[in-house]
């Protein structure tokens, strides 16, 4: 492991003088090389493993009618875990690293406070040309802020493989082309700020997504929830059992 990771002033200079300013500019960053090639390989061993053991599943979208195939909108594979999982020891290693970076950013990322996140969602792309369409991942408040990717994938091309996550920062005449490149950590504004779709992928393709969670937003979200739950209740006939 790159020595300059063991030590937390070193985190604290990415977070604080890499991370901040730049989300603060463009809405998005990233690192390489984060974990080094010994690290990152195990990781990328974990993630193999899950996806030969059967334990991804065909990811879903949000608001949409369970059970119904919309591979064609969204062709990933997926697990949530913990990272405390046995045999997911650098997964959980990963993890903590990332924790303490989005940690040091502290007070320094505008109006949110960051208390936590969501599990780690793996997510494997298998090659068939399938990709995710443009989307935003917090649209409508859930609480989410900042999303954030580590990308495992070893001698990537572009130009061959496909599978670029294109950011479409809203209100801008650009659009940014990040290569899903292994060791690479990217961070983005989870809200409308950026739209994004990854592009159709001819080669397997592994990436793993935290979200962290706005307080404040995390918690009106929850309140809203449920209150719709509560009135749906109400609103619902009394079962037969009743
Ligand atoms: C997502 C997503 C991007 C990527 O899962 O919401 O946008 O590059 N993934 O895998
Ligand atoms: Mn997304």
């Amino acid at each position: 492991m790159p020595l300059r990771y063991i030590a937390n002033i070193d985190l604290e200079k990415l977070a604080l003088e890499h991370i901040v300013p730049r989300l603060h500019d463009t809405g998005f960053c990233y690192l390489d090389s984060f974990l080094g090639e010994v690290i990152g390989d195990c990781v990328l061993e974990q993630v193999k493993c899950m996806h030969y053991c059967g334990a991804l599943k065909d990811g879903l979208l949000a608001g949409r009618c369970q059970g119904m195939s919309q591979s064609h909108l969204r062709g990933d594979k997926i697990a949530w875990i913990a990272g405390t999982e046995e045999g997911c020891e650098a997964i959980g290693f990963l993890l903590s690293l990332i924790d303490r970076l989005v940690l040091l950013c502290g007070s320094r990322l505008g109006k949110y406070y960051v208390k936590e996140r969501s599990k780690a969602m793996v997510a494997c792309y298998p090659g068939n040309g399938s990709g995710y369409v443009r989307h935003v991942d917090n649209p409508n408040g859930d609480g989410r802020c900042i999303t954030c990717i580590y990308y495992l994938n070893k001698n990537w091309d572009s130009k061959v493989h496909g599978g670029v996550l294109r950011i479409f920062p809203d209100g801008k005449s650009y659009v940014a082309d990040v290569e899903p490149l292994f060791d690479r950590l990217l961070f983005f504004w989870s809200d409308r700020r950026n739209p994004h779709e990854v592009q159709p992928s001819y080669a397997t393709r592994y990436a793993m997504t935290v979200w962290y969670f706005d307080a404040e937003e995390r918690a009106e979200a929850k309140q809203k929830f449920r209150n719709l739950n509560a009135a749906k209740k109400k609103e619902a006939p009394p079962s037969e059992a009743e």
